[in-house]
């Protein structure tokens, strides 16, 4: 029998190195993983069992960078948003965020928010985007709302209250060669499977992602069983 896989997440790394390593601004590395961006959804919308796709786009931890690099990556989300408004209806793709956009400027929170209400009813794929996400902050966010409902603290209902409810990640791929988690789904990556692969995000390609998904459904999952 073969795994299904429902929930894909990927920490797309590699821009930066995308881009110094073909004498570029990292800037044109982010230019290029938005397009990546757009054809792994695309690539997920065609799936037959993928519904979820959760991808982390900026990190609460992001806000060290440079401000200009900042400032280029909230314009690029921006932009993406805007210019993907047809593509996510036409493929029936739902857009949702997690993490914090409370921080991001005025128009951008507009723009989510707008992207997020006319793609509401889509239902063939939802695309999370992961923005000024951090898993701890996540949990500890989810506590607190138990703790002030006075709610029982355990984990059924620390699952609830996440931002991301019922939703275990099945396969989690990091692109660029680092295996680390760097805080992203703490919770919903108990079980996953993880995969690294050394290929930098802009140049990570459909048939890779195939092939990982391929090997992926081949697997034994034992969930702590024998
Ligand atoms: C990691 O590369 C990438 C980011 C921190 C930003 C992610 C942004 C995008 C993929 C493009 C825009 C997103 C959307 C949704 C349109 P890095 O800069 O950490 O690369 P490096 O490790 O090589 O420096």
């Amino acid at each position: 029998m073969k795994n299904s896989l429902q929930h894909l997440a990927i920490i797309m790394d590699g821009n930066g190195r995308w881009a110094t390593n073909r004498g570029l601004a990292r800037n044109k590395g982010h230019e290029e993983g938005a397009l990546t961006v757009r054809r792994v959804t695309e690539y997920c919308a065609n799936h037959d069992t993928i519904e979820t796709l959760t991808l982390y786009a900026f990190s609460t931890e992001n806000w060290n960078r440079p401000a200009i690099e900042v400032k280029f990556i909230m314009a690029l989300i921006d932009r993406y948003l805007q210019s993907e408004l047809d593509i996510y209806m036409s493929r029936n793709v739902r857009f949702e965020t997690i993490g914090d956009v409370s921080k991001f400027s005025k128009s951008l929170i507009k723009r989510i928010e707008i992207t997020k209400e006319t793609t509401k009813n889509n239902n063939k794929l939802t695309q999370i985007l992961a923005l000024n996400y951090g898993g701890r902050n996540e949990i500890v966010r989810a506590v607190n709302s138990l703790i002030e409902a006075k709610m029982e603290v355990n984990e059924p209902n620390i699952g609830e209250a996440l931002d991301t409810p019922y939703k275990d990640i099945d396969l989690a791929i990091r692109t660029s060669g680092e295996h680390r988690i760097s805080n992203f789904l703490l919770w919903q990556l108990s079980y996953s499977e993880l995969v690294f692969t050394d290929t930098l995000w802009p140049d990570f390609s459909n048939d890779e992602l195939s092939q990982i998904i391929d090997i992926y459904q081949k697997k034994n999952r034992r969930f702590g069983g024998l």
